[in-house]
């Protein structure tokens, strides 16, 4: 890979050599922002016109042929995400949902929402048992756990809004993976031969797929086809969304509902609507964070801990040290508290988006931060623990030629979602309705604990962590992120953006540093391998409760340089994805 020359760092080095004032108080100024020199640890990818990061190298060519071919970011962010549907089954899908964040060349931004919605017969306490406790396994295995889908309302409506190409060019791909096959990789190897058999085997649709006639799953170099899903990405091409919400895929899935006791049914796919809101938008160091709002907490509250982590000197506090660690740590569990208590689906509860996120809001918590001791989070406000899962759900970043940005995340909840494949449609069906809180105070498969806001109610959207991200400096876009990980895609997302601006790391840094989580219940600090363990023990010495755990996330980011080149990073905690540009 070719190499910037040490002359620019210097250049940009004096730039970034100012006091920054603010509050009355002299911060440090943050180091550089690096672009990717020869002394860096990590080397980010570099291309001039076009890139795509994604979890899957096979979804990741899609898109830049697209780019190749002129299409514009949302044709190849459409194009990815219809061939992750066929390469990566865990979390891409035809049967979930997700948002998208677009940021344009002329800087006008919005948030396309294509969250599932809880079918029309859903009610509040539908996921107890009879003893009135939550029950998980209606919630996450069940007919009961799918929401209505919203990804291909939601992809038809980008992609005829602000795309350039035709719908069926863009499923074109896909088609042709599905048909021909795809080449089992690592990753799904893996997760067929662990979560697959934990989902999939019950179903016999889905065994019929992801299963070969021996009964074992379909291993790493084995080819896998699925004609049944072939087809449905061919009826949409044909016929465009309504094949989905009205004509025989609908049948399939209202068919499969009926047939097993699920809820949705054509009246509900009938009724489902992408919707476009405004994006969640703050400021952090001079820079503009733009995220995603309700039905996602990822937005609120991601610029609710940026604006309490500007009172403090992270930049001189250093990365890793133990004081950076605990100041964020604790503004995380402030966050996560609030998240339990306000944050709902919008059209159902009203948000507090505006109070959550002012500057004076986020100053009187900083105050209340103590460098020296760790808040129990029992104080904070009350809760249950529950384990943690691993990452389910899936983002990819595209940026064009002409500066368009979008960053989509997506997903069907856990790996593979509910197992549940609809009829003969090759679709598998998310299990986004253990996003809602089954119970108030208990907590779902992330260990978060929701509240009213967050209740089942018919035609509502499950609250999520999901947070497609873009920042922008001196009104130009500067990061593209997002990232998997349930509860833990706030922080990851968090400390993507607190890694670049306040530690100067490029977009390969930011991305391969360890990551650590608090998400104020259960009341631990979550860490990844490779804190020092003096940080470790001085963060305990301050009370908090260190656990070191597998890793957290997978980002999938692009950075645009001052020189206008693509700096693009994928996540190495993922095996078989990529950053790849023309
Ligand atoms: N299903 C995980 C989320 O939406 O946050």
């Amino acid at each position: 890979m070719k190499k910037l020359g040490t002359a620019r760092r210097v250049s940009w080095s004096l730039m970034a050599c100012l006091f920054i004032w603010q509050g009355g108080e002299a911060l440090a100024a943050s180091p550089p922002v690096s672009y990717g020199v020869e002394a860096d640890t990590f080397h980010p990818v570099k291309a001039q016109h076009g890139m795509v990061a994604s979890v899957d190298a096979t979804a990741t060519q899609v898109g830049v042929e697209i780019l190749r071919q002129g299409g514009n970011a949302v044709d190849a962010a459409v194009a990815v995400g219809f061939a992750l549907a066929v390469t990566h089954p865990q979390a891409g899908n035809l049967g979930g949902g997700g948002f998208m964040m677009l940021r344009t060349a002329s800087g006008r931004t919005t948030a396309i929402d294509f969250r599932e919605m809880a079918p029309g017969k859903a009610s509040r306490d539908m996921f107890l048992d009879a003893q009135g406790n939550a029950d998980s396994k209606l919630s996450l295995t069940s007919p009961l756990a799918s929401g209505t889908p919203g990804t291909v309302a939601g992809f038809a409506l980008a992609a005829q809004k602000y795309g350039t190409l035709p719908l069926s060019k863009l499923l074109q791909p896909a088609i042709d993976l599905a048909r021909k096959g795809i080449v089992v990789n690592d990753a799904l190897a893996d997760d067929l031969n662990v979560y697959g058999k934990e989902v999939l085997l019950n179903h016999p649709n889905s065994k019929a797929i992801f299963f070969k006639t021996d009964g074992t799953p379909y291993k790493k170099g084995e080819r896998l086809i699925q004609r049944n899903l072939a087809h449905s990405l061919s009826l949409i091409a044909q016929q465009g969304p309504k094949a989905f919400y009205q004509g025989e895929i609908a049948d399939e899935i209202a068919g499969e509902m009926a047939q097993h006791g699920g809820l949705m049914g054509k009246a509900d796919l009938a009724a489902y609507r992408a919707v476009e809101r405004q994006p969640v938008s703050g400021t952090y160091r001079g820079y503009e964070v733009f995220s995603m709002p309700p039905p996602s907490s990822g937005g609120i509250h991601i610029v609710q801990i940026l604006n309490i982590l500007e009172n403090f000197d992270l930049a001189k506090m250093g990365f890793g040290s133990a004081d950076a660690m605990q100041v964020i740590a604790e503004a995380e569990k402030y966050a996560y508290a609030d998240r339990s208590e306000y944050l709902g689906d919008p059209d159902f509860v009203k948000v507090p988006s505006q109070a959550l996120t002012s500057k004076a809001y986020a100053k009187a918590i900083a105050q209340k931060i103590d460098l020296a001791k760790a808040r129990p989070s029992s104080e904070i406000k009350p809760g249950k623990l529950a384990p943690y899962e691993s990452n389910q759900t899936t983002h990819f970043s595209v940026v064009d030629r002409q500066g368009n940005a979008v960053a989509v995340t997506y997903t069907l909840n856990t790996n593979f979602g509910s197992g549940i494949v609809a009829g003969k449609s090759g679709i598998l069906l998310n299990n986004e309705m253990d996003d809602f809180s089954a119970k108030p105070g208990t907590p779902n498969v992330y260990g978060l604990v929701g509240g009213e806001a967050n209740a089942v109610q018919p035609a509502k959207r499950p609250l999520s962590s999901m947070s497609p991200t873009i920042i922008a400096k001196d009104g130009k876009t500067w990061l593209v992120t997002g990232s998997p990980g349930g509860s833990r895609i706030i922080t990851t997302v968090l400390q993507m953006v607190v890694n670049s601006i306040d530690f100067g790391m490029n977009v390969a840094e930011a991305t391969n540093a360890p990551r650590f989580h608090h998400q104020w219940l259960p009341d631990e600090l979550r860490v990844e391998k490779g804190f020092s363990p003096d940080t470790l023990k001085l963060l305990e010495a301050k009370g908090q409760h260190v656990k070191v755990e597998p890793a957290m996330g997978s980002t999938q980011s692009i950075m645009i340089g001052p020189d206008g080149m693509l700096y693009g990073a994928s996540d190495p905690r993922t095996v078989d994805d990529l950053t790849a540009g023309y």
